[in-house]
């Protein structure tokens, strides 16, 4: 599998902290890893670096091939890799179906380069239901965004991040707040799009059942420092990452 994401040398601090240090990490076409680390480790930093929402102090973000290190968020949403954003994106008075038809809209128009193309209306509603079908929305299209579940709100969020047609999919932490019987179900649905779709799927987890259930490949961040990556069965047993983070229980 060809390289899609590469981080070389990234490197930021936060006054007298060190929040990203030295990352190097290549991330290959069509994979899905996670990001695991303890609170404050700078996994969230991280995804604001090569999202373009915060500047590096040092080093390299190239995307296929292309340096984006300083380039602006929406360059880089244009260019596919797309964050899902939790409740910050979805528009709470507005239904389901409003919102991610308005998403795809907002997209389709862009595309067509015209403010009012009647093309662009017909392409982002089939791309709305379409979407809609595909994450298990369609049923409750009609509801309010603020009447729905914690579970099916963050649905919501990463329906609208699929309709920006993303290659890399990033999720800060898709299970955060919800039931288990809620995490099942996002697990198994991450898992669908990411196959269906064919994405990279890059995803920051607490959840250790999601992070082993899913990733193929799993990243180590104590401190802004990566200190391991591998299989499930390699991060399982990796002495520094069980003294740091994962502790004895998940073994
Ligand atoms: N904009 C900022 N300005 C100053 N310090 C920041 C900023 N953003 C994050 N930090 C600090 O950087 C460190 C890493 O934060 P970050 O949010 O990346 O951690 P995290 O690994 O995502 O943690 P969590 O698992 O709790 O979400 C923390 O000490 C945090 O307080
Ligand atoms: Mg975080």
């Amino acid at each position: 599998m060809s390289v899609i994401l590469e981080i070389k040398n990234l490197d930021k601090h936060f006054g007298g902290i060190h929040v990203t240090n030295h990352v190097n990490i290549s991330f290959k076409k069509h994979e899905m890893s996670a990001i695991i680390g303890p609170n404050g480790a700078g996994k969230t930093t991280f995804f604001n670096l090569i999202s373009g929402f915060i500047a590096p102090d040092g080093g390299s973000v190239i995307y296929d091939g292309q340096d984006i290190t300083r380039d602006r968020p929406e360059k880089i949403v244009k260019l596919g890799m797309i964050r899902a954003f939790q409740v910050a994106n979805v528009f709470l008075e507005e239904s389901v179906y409003d919102n991610v038809y308005l998403a795809s809209l907002a997209h389709f128009k862009k595309n067509a380069k015209m403010l009012v193309n009647r093309k662009a209306f017909g392409d982002a509603k089939e791309h709305a239901d379409f979407i809609l079908n595909k994450i298990g929305l369609f049923y409750c299209r009609d509801v309010k965004a603020s009447e729905l579940s914690h579970g099916d709100m963050k649905i919501l969020d990463i329906a609208i991040a699929l309709t920006l047609q993303p290659k890399i999919l990033l999720l800060d932490e898709p299970t955060a707040g919800m039931a288990p019987d809620e995490r099942i179900k996002m697990m198994a649905l991450l898992k669908e799009l990411h196959e269906f779709f064919q994405l990279t799927t890059i995803f920051i987890e607490h959840d250790m059942d999601m992070v082993f259930g899913i990733a193929e490949i799993i990243r180590v961040l104590v401190q802004g420092e990566l200190i391991a990556e591998g299989s499930p069965d390699y991060i399982r047993q990796h002495e520094r990452v069980i003294e740091a983070y994962l502790g004895k229980e998940v073994l």
